[in-house]
């Protein structure tokens, strides 16, 4: 075995219960003196340039392209800046009109990925200042953009991102943060930010409690070979994340969809042999989505909830529930991400595959 892998089976394993310090790391030095907001010693573009900024386009591919749809909502609804996201090989491709105070970002966990790369270069040709979100240092992407922040969660060697999925989101927050702040935002609401931001740690280390209780589910449901995830807002990507890791680690089939688009189409794939994987938080869309599990109940499939505490779930209707702290709409979606992250490696692992090295996957593409 790995020295480095300490008590671990696996480094996906050590990845995701890392995250608790990888997101200290992510967030340590970052806050204003004033508690307010969020500050970045790299992004090497003065407020006044980012004040003008009335777009913002964020490329990326996998996980980190999951990462950004999350980052989408939480810039628009904190700093209510308009979002783009695109998949970085199809941006170089695409004609698309783009205007002038336009702010471009790449995110990447290695920084070498080659369409991530190539969207990067096509961005500043067409005269752009790009931004990267990057784990490593150093890394092609980083030296490429024009400046941008490292999310310093330490090296992820498990194929399938983990750490450095949350720590993207939990940047996304930041950045939403602090854009907010320079626009919009009172000084309260930010405070209030901050300190969700950064109680995230805890929130996640409680979130992993729940791993005993989450590999009892993956050993009742690793013989199946389909699987929805259906969540909505900041979750439908988590959701679409959660289908990506299952996929990628035990190559079992899953579609990640926002819950109610599930009438159209994937409800035909509901039986008793496809159980749906539902986020379900209280606020405005609980009812709403309360009401498409009872859809899937109808037609017999079974449902595991992943729930905040404060849900009440109609009797009898989710099979399994995970449940996780009631948090913040900043830092919810990184909470929430790791009941999902657990019951994936769990299943991959009851079903025996090679969990950091999946077939046919590689930890960064640098091919197109
Ligand atoms: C590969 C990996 C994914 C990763 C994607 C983007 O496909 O298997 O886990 O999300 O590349 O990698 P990057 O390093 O650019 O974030």
């Amino acid at each position: 075995a790995d020295a480095e892998l300490g008590t671990y089976t696996h480094f996906m394993e050590k990845e995701i219960f890392e995250q608790p310090a990888a997101l200290e790391n992510t967030m340590r030095g970052r806050f204003s003196e004033d508690g307010s907001t969020a500050q970045f010693g790299g992004l090497n573009i003065s407020a006044v340039d980012l004040r003008q900024v009335d777009r913002i386009h964020f490329l990326a591919c996998g996980s980190a392209w999951h990462s950004c749809l999350v980052t989408e909502h939480l810039i628009e609804h904190f700093a209510r800046v308009p979002v783009e996201v695109d998949y970085a090989s199809e941006f170089r491709y695409r004609n698309m009109p783009l205007g002038n105070n336009t702010l471009f970002f790449t995110v990447s966990q290695s920084g070498e990925t080659i369409d991530t790369l190539a969207a990067l270069r096509e961005a500043k040709r067409k005269g752009y200042k790009v931004l990267a979100v990057s784990n490593v240092v150093g890394s092609t992407i980083a030296r490429e953009a024009d400046g941008g922040v490292y999310q310093h969660v330490g090296p992820e060697i498990g194929v399938a991102s983990t750490k450095a999925f949350t720590s993207q989101i939990l940047l996304g927050a930041m950045l939403g943060l602090y854009l907010g702040r320079m626009r919009d935002m009172s000084f309260s609401d930010g405070v209030e930010i901050v300190k969700a931001l950064k109680g995230a740690p805890d929130l996640v280390r409680r979130t992993l409690e729940q791993a005993p209780h989450i590999k009892a589910i993956a050993q009742r449901y690793a013989h199946f070979h389909d699987f929805l995830f259906l969540g909505r807002l900041s979750l439908f990507p988590v959701a679409l994340e959660g289908a990506l890791k299952l996929k990628e680690i035990s190559y079992i089939h899953a579609e990640g969809y926002p819950a109610a688009e599930m009438k159209h189409g994937p409800i035909a794939l509901i039986s008793e042999k496809c159980p749906s994987v539902f986020f379900v938080s209280s606020g405005e869309m609980f009812h709403k989505v309360i009401s498409s599990m009872q859809e899937i109940k109808a037609r017999k499939g079974p449902i595991i909830a992943i729930a905040t505490e404060a849900c009440e779930l109609p009797e009898g209707l989710a099979d399994e529930v995970i449940r996780i702290p009631e948090c913040h709409e900043a830092v919810l979606p990184v909470v929430a991400t790791v009941p999902v992250q657990l019951l994936s490696y769990y299943i991959a692992d009851a079903l025996k595959r090679d969990v950091d090295k999946p077939r046919n996957l590689a930890k960064s593409v640098t091919v197109e």
